[in-house]
């Protein structure tokens, strides 16, 4: 039996995605976005994970973009439909996950790569990690949401430059222009994103979900309905055993235990 496109693991409080297509460095095809979809389900749907960390195998990518094989070999729009559409409605249910996720980079992560990268809440890369839109060297742009979740999230004028241009960059570059969180040398890439996964999974998971949908809304309101929408979303975490515990913690100089009510 072929080997699956996509293995999951449990390293505590954490769940752990890995795109397995080393051969062709990582990269996206229907039935590998299929097979994330299904696994990212599994760790979205079990409670004991509180965070989760994507990754690429091998030491080449993390992703190199949408399968180009793949891309090529549709013909009309219902083909394009199928390939877009997916890998849409996917890296969506990533960016709106109400668990906080982490990408963990080692080598390329292009194209595809990229843009899920951009539906990832942090991004951990290993030194010597290269990012870029190259689809514009395809006669393509970046169509997996990628072009208005970057100009969301970082300059306009850096944003404009790297689609137009599809330019590559190194890890340092990215986190300057704040496309990614750190660059950590190789060896700890791992270790690093999950203890960064493993001190955020100890937070309150609800306060987590609801931080997450606040910010995430609150994005793309205007600033009297973000917050309007904060407040309401405030008022619910006021009232959770969380909110009292870890007031109740501070107070009585312990450490909280969240439970996520
Ligand atoms: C399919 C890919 C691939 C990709 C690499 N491979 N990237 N196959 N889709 N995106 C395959 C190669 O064909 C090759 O297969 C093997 O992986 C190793 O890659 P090489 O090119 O031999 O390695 P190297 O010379 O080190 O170059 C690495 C690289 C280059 C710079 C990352 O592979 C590259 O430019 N890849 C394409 C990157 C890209 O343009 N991504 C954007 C895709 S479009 P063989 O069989 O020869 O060993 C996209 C749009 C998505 O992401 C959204 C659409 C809606």
């Amino acid at each position: 039996m072929a080997e699956s496109p996509i293995r999951i693991e449990r390293k505590g409080a954490v769940g752990v995605l890995t795109i397995n297509r080393p051969k062709v460095l990582n990269a996206l095809d229907v039935p590998t976005i299929k097979e994330f979809a299904r696994a990212w389900g599994l760790l979205e749907d079990d409670a004991a994970v509180r965070a989760i960390v994507v990754t690429g195998a091998g030491e080449r990518a993390f992703v190199a973009g949408g399968d180009i094989a793949d891309l090529n070999s549709r013909r009309g729009i219902a083909h394009w439909q199928e390939f877009a559409e997916l890998i849409h409605r996917v890296f969506r249910r990533v960016e709106l996950c109400d668990k906080p996720t982490i990408g963990a980079v080692q080598g390329y992560a292009l194209g595809g790569g990229t843009e899920l990268l951009l539906a990832l809440d942090l991004r951990i890369l290993a030194e010597g990690a290269v990012l870029g839109l190259p689809e514009i060297t395809l006669g393509l742009f970046p169509g997996a949401g990628g072009t208005q979740r970057l100009i969301r999230q970082i300059a306009l004028c850096k944003a404009k430059e790297l689609m137009f241009t599809g330019d590559r960059i190194d890890a340092q570059r990215a986190v300057a222009i704040g496309l990614a969180n750190a660059v950590v040398p190789k060896d700890k890439l791992m270790d690093e994103a999950l203890a960064l996964a493993a001190r955020i999974a100890e937070k309150s998971p609800l306060v987590l979900k609801l931080l997450k949908r606040t910010l995430n809304a609150g994005a793309d309101m205007a600033m009297d309905a973000a917050l309007a929408h904060e407040q309401a979303m405030i008022s619910l975490v006021l009232d959770s055993e969380d909110a009292h515990e870890g007031c109740a913690a501070f107070l009585e100089k312990r450490k909280p235990v969240f439970t996520g009510r």
